[in-house]
């Protein structure tokens, strides 16, 4: 199925100059073709009426009186005010010269009409050849005494205004397409600009330079987007403030719990608050590294090769059976120490769940994927999203055996949409899950 869609220009500078260019290219065309249908057709018909109407009254001229004198007085006033080359041949006959001339599409129209023109006023047989090169149009007319030959330049048949009209028409065009380019190029420029700082705040960086500008409507929608860039990142702020300060705030009274636990006796009882007491302090390790990912690091250029390596060997020193495989090294915007921590939940995750850890890197036109694979149980293809909200686990009962606070994915997708990226889960063809990250490049 086609739609119009699909033949109209992509961008809006394409677009807005097609809406200006095509109905001045339409009345262009429609004012050509009835000037040359009309005016033109009508021009070279009247020109041809009176050079063939010049031509008959010579010839007759010849036939009334053929005296030499009379010739003389003929051949002088029509050269000097008819533009007319006038000879005679007496006794002669025309013969059916062939011309290797070819007219083309002007030339053979105004021939023809002027060859009707003389059928009618002139009466007679005659000759009609235009010689292209000298720019003469030849006639000659059988009379009873010989030839008669006229010359006549073509410009005698020939009004160059069509050209004129034409040239005209182009020229125009093309100043007009040039200055709407001009126009519109600077009237579309704002709105790129407007584009490209939403790109970079979504891929966490900073748009600190950005200036609306433009039209009305375009500084309008600049401002609101610096508004809601300045709201988005007091929001995080405040969180971020918030969640490190209750964190904070809660050690002091758990340390104290957990000292005056240590001076109880050891029974079961105090075994299991011990536990509890050691996993509210996981818990609010997690919240803290939460809060640090979103700290105020920039993004950086750094190599992807190094990022990764760091990585796998963090996860080494812990004891993890990890293979990598790095493809194409690049260079990345990254904000290192948030993304390394990303990086590292997840190998932490595979390492906990599965024996043998399989990272690798490939990159697909302006992406760059991050695999990350293990050979452990994997997660149901239903709980894919569920583990990325914050203290959600796939099965409480290992709870004890892997002791985690939930909060590893949901910081790693932070992370990574804090880069503008993607993240998301699959499942390996080693067994166990695969992470999948795609960063844009
Ligand atoms: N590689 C994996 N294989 C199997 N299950 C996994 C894997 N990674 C994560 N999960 C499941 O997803 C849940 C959420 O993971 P997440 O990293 O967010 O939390 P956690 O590891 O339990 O705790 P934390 O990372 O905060 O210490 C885990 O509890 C686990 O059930
Ligand atoms: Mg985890």
């Amino acid at each position: 199925m086609f739609s119009v869609k699909s033949f109209l220009p992509r961008t809006l500078l394409g677009r807005s100059l097609m809406i200006l260019i095509t109905p001045i290219l339409l009345i262009q065309v429609i004012a050509t073709f009835v000037f040359f249908d009309r005016h033109w057709g009508k021009m070279t018909m009247r020109l041809a009426y009176s050079v063939a109407g010049e031509t008959a009254l010579i010839a007759s001229e010849f036939e009334n009186d053929p005296s030499p004198q009379q010739m003389q007085d003929i051949i002088g006033y029509a050269s000097q005010h008819l533009d007319l080359l006038v000879g005679f041949k007496p006794g002669a006959a025309i013969e059916q010269k062939s011309s290797n001339f070819q007219p083309d599409a002007w030339k053979s129209h105004m021939a023809e009409t002027l060859r009707g023109q003389l059928e009618t006023s002139l009466q007679r047989p005659f000759f009609l050849a235009i010689d292209d090169d000298e720019k003469w149009i030849i006639i000659d007319v059988q009379l009873s005494e010989g030839v008669l030959s006229v010359m006549l330049p073509q410009r005698r048949l020939f009004s160059s205004s069509g050209y004129i009209f034409l040239l005209w028409m182009i020229g125009s065009s093309i100043v007009l397409l040039a200055i709407a380019i001009l126009f519109m190029r600077n009237q579309i420029r704002p709105i790129r600009k407007l584009a490209a700082a939403a790109e970079r705040f979504g891929k966490g960086r900073d748009v600190a330079y950005f200036k609306p500008e433009g039209a009305k409507e375009v500084r309008q929608a600049g401002e609101s987007f610096l508004d809601m860039h300045k709201r988005i990142k007091r929001q995080i702020e405040q969180r971020t403030t918030m969640l490190a300060g209750v964190s904070h705030d809660l050690r002091t009274p758990l340390t104290r719990l957990k000292l005056q636990l240590a001076m109880l006796p050891d029974n079961k009882d105090v075994k299991e608050m011990k536990g509890d007491i050691q996993q509210m302090e996981k818990m609010i390790e997690g919240y803290l590294d939460f809060v640090r990912g979103e700290g105020d690091e920039e993004a950086q250029p750094v190599s992807l090769s190094a990022t990764i390596d760091k990585a796998t060997d963090a996860a080494r020193r812990h004891g993890l059976n990890i293979e990598s495989s790095v493809g194409r090294d690049t260079q990345l915007m990254l904000r290192s120490v948030a993304f390394e921590r990303c990086l590292m939940n997840i190998i932490t995750n595979a390492g906990q769940y599965g024996k043998h850890i399989w990272l690798s890197t490939q990159l697909d036109g302006k992406y760059l994927n991050i695999i990350i694979e293990d050979d452990g149980p994997g997660i149901p293809a239903d709980q894919y999203d569920d583990v990325f909200r914050p203290f959600y686990r796939v099965d409480s009962s290992r709870n004890a055996a892997t002791g985690g606070v939930g909060l590893g994915l949901p910081i790693a997708m932070e992370i990574v949409h804090g880069h503008g990226g993607k993240i998301w889960l699959e499942e390996s063809n080693h067994g166990g899950l695969k992470v999948m990250i795609r960063l844009p490049v």
